[in-house]
């Protein structure tokens, strides 16, 4: 095994890369891809299949100075039900569309803050999803959580709901990183809302927290990082943070000059993982975590780990669909987004039409290249022999890829026996970068990625 000097991580961090969480990705979506196009694929899902649902909700009572996440800050509540209303009719439209009435594995509301729903909106939404879908008893039901929402009483509206996982922002408990990214949380609020969600069953809690933030230092990051396992959530999902101000206009007010440079991000990743496995917990790909019984840890174990725009996710399912504005879906034959402008979303789903403004219909290529991707960010490895019995003889043009992967691989980050390829321990940091070498689309067009740690 080579060590790798830090002079050569740094330099090796300079080349940015994408997150991977879908393959083409987004930045080569199209508009060319519309309407027609994903009534035809949705007219093709199969019956017998269950599927996901993933619900947007692009709006939050604060505006995080370090978000990268698509949503506005509202200060009234007024915007939400008739923007609730236009998700409901965007359900109808989809069953529709398909024909029949799918089983759901998952529902997931993503925003945004979510947290924000009153109860009448989430019984409302609710009822629409058991109309149109069918739940049942093994449909994980999910919702992402920003503590400063919460009063106490929202527990009860989401045990309605029927909420089985929850996910819960921290980012980071230092006083004066909070600060400067515009992110006032106390470890007693968080620690509230912990045991709220326990006391009405929620049964696997993760935490967000993030590295590079301004002003972080190893020293803070170990302390956030140790608050957050005294919470004791099932999994923490430890990002790093995504600086695109080209972007998201609102990180133009994240004080650069306080931003920690590449080495310094990669120490605060590495202590923060330390703590976390002293802790107990696994490393699940790239920046997750979980407890050995939790089920994200379970499937990493089995090889069952997948990837998707939420992060890493033990969900079996081909199909995950995008509802809402800025909502992206991952159908078997491509991918769709969602008109990202929340008032041209509700003016098409108001007029009856399905509101995609882009997306990518795959090609052969596509699903072997996205294959192999996947099985890196999941497993750090993939075969040949398997590529050949899921794509066949398209798969043995990978070996020239493999080749030249190999010839670009200055640090010995990657191996191959001439069937497996893989990513050695030393290399699993650098994952998106190996990744990126098998990224045929990336080359078609220059876009704008962040750090690759
Ligand atoms: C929709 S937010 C979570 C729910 C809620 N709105 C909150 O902030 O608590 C999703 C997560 O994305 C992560 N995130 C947002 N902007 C990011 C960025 N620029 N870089 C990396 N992670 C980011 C944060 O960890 C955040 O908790
Ligand atoms: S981090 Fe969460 S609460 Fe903050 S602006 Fe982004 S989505 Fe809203």
């Amino acid at each position: 095994m080579k060590n790798i000097s830090e002079a050569e991580i740094v330099s090796r961090l300079s080349a940015p890369v994408p997150r991977y969480t879908s393959y083409p990705t987004a930045p080569h979506f199209h508009d060319g891809v519309g309407e027609a196009e994903y009534g035809k694929w949705l007219r093709q899902l199969p019956e017998h299949e269950g599927l996901s649902l993933y619900i947007h909700v692009p709006f939050c009572d604060r505006m995080c100075w370090f978000c990268g996440c698509h949503t506005k800050q509202i200060n009234r509540y007024d915007p939400i039900p008739p923007y609730l209303s236009a998700v409901r009719q965007e359900i109808v439209l989809l069953r529709d569309a398909i024909g029949f009435s799918p089983s759901l594995n998952r529902v997931h509301l993503g925003g945004g803050s979510p947290s924000m729903l009153r109860r009448d909106d989430l019984e409302r939404l609710r009822t629409s999803i058991d109309t149109h879908f069918h739940l049942h008893e093994g449909t994980e039901i999910s919702i992402e959580i920003d503590p400063s929402d919460l009063s106490g009483e929202e527990f009860a509206a989401y045990k309605a709901f029927g909420v089985t996982r929850a996910s819960i922002g921290v980012q980071d408990f230092d006083e004066r990183v909070q600060e400067a990214i515009n992110r006032p949380q106390t470890f007693m609020q968080t620690a509230a809302v912990v045991e709220g969600l326990r006391g009405v069953g929620v049964r696997s809690l993760n935490i967000d927290a993030l590295y590079g933030l301004p002003y972080q230092t190893e020293e803070t990051v170990a302390q956030s990082i140790e608050q957050v396992r005294t919470l004791e959530p099932d999994r923490v999902a430890l990002f790093g943070y995504a600086h695109v101000p080209w972007m998201k206009p609102n990180q133009k007010l994240i004080p650069e000059a306080a931003l920690p440079d590449a080495l310094a991000r990669v120490r605060q990743a590495n202590v923060a993982s330390d703590i976390l496995q002293d802790g107990g917990y696994l490393p699940i790909g790239m920046d997750h975590f979980a407890l050995p019984q939790d089920s994200l840890a379970i499937a990493a174990v089995e090889g069952r780990l997948r990837r998707n725009f939420q992060g890493y996710t033990d969900d079996p399912c081909a199909t995950l669909l995008g509802v809402g504005a800025s909502s992206i879906g991952h159908l078997p034959a491509g991918y769709i987004q969602n008109d990202t402008a929340t008032g041209n979303y509700m003016r098409t789903v108001a007029s009856g039409r399905l509101p995609v403004s882009r997306g990518i219909a795959l090609t052969d290529e596509d699903k072997l290249h996205a294959d192999i991707i996947e099985n890196l960010m999941c497993r750090y490895a993939f075969s040949i022999s398997a590529l050949r019995r899921d794509h066949g003889p398209l798969a043995d043009r990978i070996a020239s890829h493999i080749q030249d992967a190999l010839d670009a691989d200055a640090h010995d980050l990657a191996i191959f026996d001439g069937d497996t390829f893989w990513i050695q321990p030393h290399g699993h940091g650098f994952v998106r970068t190996v990744a990126s070498w098998f990224d045929t689309r990336m080359k078609e067009k220059a876009a704008r990625y962040s750090m690759a740690v």
